[in-house]
């Protein structure tokens, strides 16, 4: 399996993507929010380009059907339902419902990435699913960070690295590219204490002055959300874990 990194969404394009096995990493929040939801009933997560988009889709949509989420620089859009906390998607508020959600940074990635032949959303709250996903799959692996502004985010980056050390049994994969090799290189500094990492972050120094320390505690946390979030027909949906994996266990 050969895998290439790169470091912000707004890097990539159709053709880096095209017959590849895409995994979109936007840990603060997007990946996790999406996890979350899904985890808690959502029926599906609609990732909007842009604001335009996102009224396109609920136009389309019954009202009784969905929920609008998103932020903007961290902050919830006006007239929005809900912002993109991960702990505003609980069963109460999300169970049975369409989550179509419009961010920042995430879900502009995940629609930059939607002609991939698979598409699937990681952050630490599910790597472990992400990475057997990636193994029973076997090819070709792109791994997008979704970044900031195009700007590289620590907490992308670390989660990327984190993907490379499980996949590769602890070691950096051969002949890696130099975005793969900031990113292991990242991980194996930082992974004694990946909370500790997150609250250093930008990001993470921007949510935590808004109140959201919470947020980005739960957003580092390994392998606490099992769910696969995969992308299909404009949406994620949780993939069904097989059998023969336990989750978490
Ligand atoms: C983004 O899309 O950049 C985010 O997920 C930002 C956030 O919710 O804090």
């Amino acid at each position: 399996m050969e895998v290439e990194v790169y470091l912000s969404g707004y890097h990539v394009d159709e053709d880096d993507v095209r017959d590849k096995t895409v995994v979109v990493i936007d840990v603060l929040r997007t990946s996790t929010t999406a996890a979350a939801a899904l985890h808690n009933g959502a029926r599906a997560v609609v990732p909007a380009a842009d604001m335009a988009e996102a009224g396109k889709i609920a136009a389309n949509l019954d009202p009784t059907s969905y929920t609008l989420g998103g932020e903007r620089s961290g902050l919830k859009i006006e007239g929005y339902r809900f912002g993109n906390s991960p702990l505003e998607y609980t069963r109460d508020t999300i169970g049975g419902k369409t989550l179509i959600l419009n961010t920042t940074n995430g879900t502009p990635t995940i629609r930059r990435c939607r002609h991939a032949a698979n598409l699937v959303i990681g952050g630490f709250v599910n790597l472990r699913l992400v990475a057997d996903f990636l193994r029973d799959d076997g090819h070709d692996v792109v791994i997008v960070c979704a970044g900031w502004r195009n700007r590289v985010s620590l907490e992308d980056t670390l989660c990327a690295g984190m993907l490379l050390h499980e996949l590769w049994g602890g070691f950096e994969p051969s002949g890696t590219s130099d975005t793969g090799h900031i990113a292991f290189t990242l991980f194996t500094n930082e992974e004694a204490d990946i909370p500790g990492a997150l609250r250093r972050s930008t990001h993470g120094r921007r949510l935590m002055a808004m109140g959201r320390a919470d947020d980005v505690a739960f957003c580092a946390s390994v392998d606490t959300v099992p769910v696969l979030p995969v992308y299909g027909e404009s949406r994620l949906t949780a993939r069904e874990i097989p059998e023969s994996v336990v989750p978490f266990a």
